[in-house]
């Protein structure tokens, strides 16, 4: 997809703080440092809109992005940052819940893995509690970059096995090289009807 325009629009840590564009809206979860931040950036090909950082625990709010006037992309707040104190992470969590159960605009959520790591429980809760909301779950597996085509097969049958979702609907994904974009576009436009 040609994106002719991408603008941040606001941080909002509880839904009195969510943007009313009215328009049809993705979010993007996952594990802290999985890369969230880094797709969204690939996605939307520019480099620098949301920020991305090598040290876990780095968007700690949920970040709202308007992408061709037509669709809002959320960056969501990592989860499983084992260093944060116990306290914030339950801030994480309750700000991540208040999103999803929430967010009327919601459409989409696209749960981020990295390939080389199959999901956990989190990831197995997210797709039950999306699918029962009639939010559509898309998983994707990023950092691709980090395994040869051969390699990816066996990581990619644990992360169908344990989440559930069936092989040929995980999108393999990678910020390094641009592998998948295009395949994310087509999904979320599908979904989210713009
Ligand atoms: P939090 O906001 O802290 O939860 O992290 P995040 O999930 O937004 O991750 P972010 O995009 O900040 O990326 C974390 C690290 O992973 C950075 O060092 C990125 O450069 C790296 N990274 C992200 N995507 C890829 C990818 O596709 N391939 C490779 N090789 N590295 C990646
Ligand atoms: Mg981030």
């Amino acid at each position: 997809m040609r994106v002719t325009s991408a603008e941040f629009i606001k941080s909002a840590s509880d839904s009195s703080g969510y943007p009313e564009e009215g328009l049809p809206e993705a979010a993007f979860a996952g594990r802290s440092n999985v890369g969230k931040s880094s797709l969204i950036n690939k996605l939307v090909s520019r480099k620098k809109l949301a920020k991305t950082s090598s040290t876990p625990g780095h968007t700690r709010l949920v970040n709202f992005f308007r992408v061709n006037d037509k669709v809002v992309l959320a960056d969501l707040p990592g989860y499983g940052y084992a260093k944060a104190s116990i306290k914030e992470r339950e801030r994480w969590k309750r700000m991540v819940e208040e999103y999803l159960v929430n967010r009327r605009e919601l459409k989409a959520v696209v749960i981020i893995v990295d390939i080389r790591r199959a999901p956990g429980q989190e990831e197995k809760d997210l797709v039950a509690f999306l699918t029962g909301e009639g939010i559509t779950p898309v998983l994707v597996a990023t950092k691709a970059d980090k395994l040869g085509k051969t390699r990816r097969l066996k990581p990619l049958r644990e992360i169908s096995e344990a989440s559930g979702v069936p092989l040929s609907a995980i999108v393999t994904f990678s910020a390094r090289t641009g592998e998948g974009r295009d395949e994310l576009w087509a999904r979320l436009r599908n979904i989210l009807d713009f």
